[in-house]
């Protein structure tokens, strides 16, 4: 038996030096180990880009919390990219992080990086997206993931007076987010689930050839990563929306809705639509719903001026208070506790915790603040008009 365990060490040792750690075969899955971290210890928490507001909070709502507990942190932010996300990863591993919390840019290149991290002797959190195809990820904790595109996709169907009957055709563009993001799926599958039965029907329609098309019969896996963007970046889901706007919407016709399943991606949606149909009206029925996510500052001013309709606010404390948690669990060697779903990355069923988007609108915009996720001055500021 040891003389096996031997062989599998070895293999695993000339595995990873011959660069194939991604592989993450023969990593015994230790969630749950009893191993204990010193007070003071090294903590890691690799963000992916600081060029969206929910990261910057994010991270440092973390760092705050656990420093204030007494340990060291380390906070890094990807830029989006995953090569730099990669080496802000495995220099956490060379300051001995004992945990190391991920908040993917790319949710299967960070794998070797967090298998390094793992080999060390690090406890991997995944936070908020999923780490894909490896065993190197110990727990996992975010939204419920479909809830966001079942809130949109509800949203659009209240409105449109789909359950009363309403037999439109009603013309719809979809959008999804970044097509290296597990969460960008599941958003959708939330979403198309809700919707699909209405383009069976013929009630909802999607004239535009975007992504080849959305059609009835088309498949969360065919289409979600078609009909996506990049980076969730508000400026090619503005090209995206100005092709569409060209190529089906130059005569005057009739947009009734865009699943747009991130403000940023919302924002895009608007510069477009104002830049390439003027006639379009806000407030009227010429405007089109628009969906979104994350309650960020430019959407609290959209859905107060009437340009965007909806998000999809997570409370990211609640987020940072459920990794901290989860982190002290781990360090004083307790059970993990809460992390009672699993999610499944490809290679196992990653524990996780979940916890509840909620629906903003206009009429209960202010719980933003009744929540403490922006203050009532900023608030103030964001909604004067
Ligand atoms: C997050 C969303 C966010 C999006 C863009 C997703 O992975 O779950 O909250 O809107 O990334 O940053």
């Amino acid at each position: 038996m040891k003389a096996l365990k031997r062989t599998i060490a070895a293999a695993a040792g000339l595995a990873m030096m011959a660069g194939l750690a991604a592989c993450g075969g023969g990593r015994s899955d230790s969630a749950g180990s009893s191993e204990k971290v010193d007070k003071g210890a090294t903590i890691g928490i690799s963000m992916p880009t600081k060029s969206e507001e929910r990261w910057n909070k994010d991270g440092n709502g973390l760092k705050k919390n656990l420093e204030a507990k007494g340990y060291k942190v380390i906070l890094s932010f990807a830029d989006d990219k995953p090569a730099q996300q990669n080496a802000d990863i495995e220099n956490m591993v060379n300051n001995s992080a004992k945990i190391v919390v991920v908040a993917a840019k790319d949710g299967t290149a960070v794998g070797p990086a967090v298998e390094k991290a793992k080999d060390a002797g690090a406890k991997v959190i995944a936070y908020d997206r999923l780490i894909m195809n490896t065993e190197a990820v110990d727990y996992y904790a975010t939204f419920q993931l479909e809830q966001t595109g079942v809130l949109e996709a509800n949203y659009i169907i209240d409105k449109l007076k789909l359950k009363d009957g309403a037999k439109g055709p009603f013309n719809i563009e979809l959008f999804t987010g970044s097509p290296d993001d597990n969460n960008a799926k599941f958003f959708f599958k939330g979403a198309w689930e809700l919707l699909q039965p209405y383009f069976k029907s013929g009630v909802l329609v999607n004239p535009s050839r975007h992504g080849g098309g959305v059609k009835a019969d088309s498949t969360v896996e065919d289409i979600w990563q078609k009909i996506s963007v990049m980076s969730w970046k508000a400026e090619q889901a503005q090209k995206d929306m100005e092709s569409i706007l060209d190529s089906t919407y130059s005569h005057g016709e009739k947009l009734d809705a865009v699943l747009s399943p991130y403000d940023g991606i919302s924002q895009g949606v608007i510069n477009a639509i104002q830049s390439k149909r003027p006639d379009m009206k806000p407030g009227t029925d010429s405007w089109p719903i628009i969906t979104g996510q994350d309650a960020m500052e430019i959407a609290i001013t959209n859905i107060n001026n009437g340009t965007q309709a909806q998000t999809v606010f997570k409370d990211v404390n609640k987020l940072a208070a459920a990794v901290q948690e989860m982190i002290i669990q781990i360090a004083e060697g307790k059970e993990v506790t809460g992390a009672d779903k699993t999610y499944n990355n490809g290679t196992k069923d990653v524990k996780s915790k979940l916890l509840d988007p909620v629906s903003i609108t206009k009429d209960n915009l202010s719980d933003l603040v009744d929540a403490g996720y922006v203050t009532q001055d900023r608030f103030d500021q964001l909604t004067k008009s």
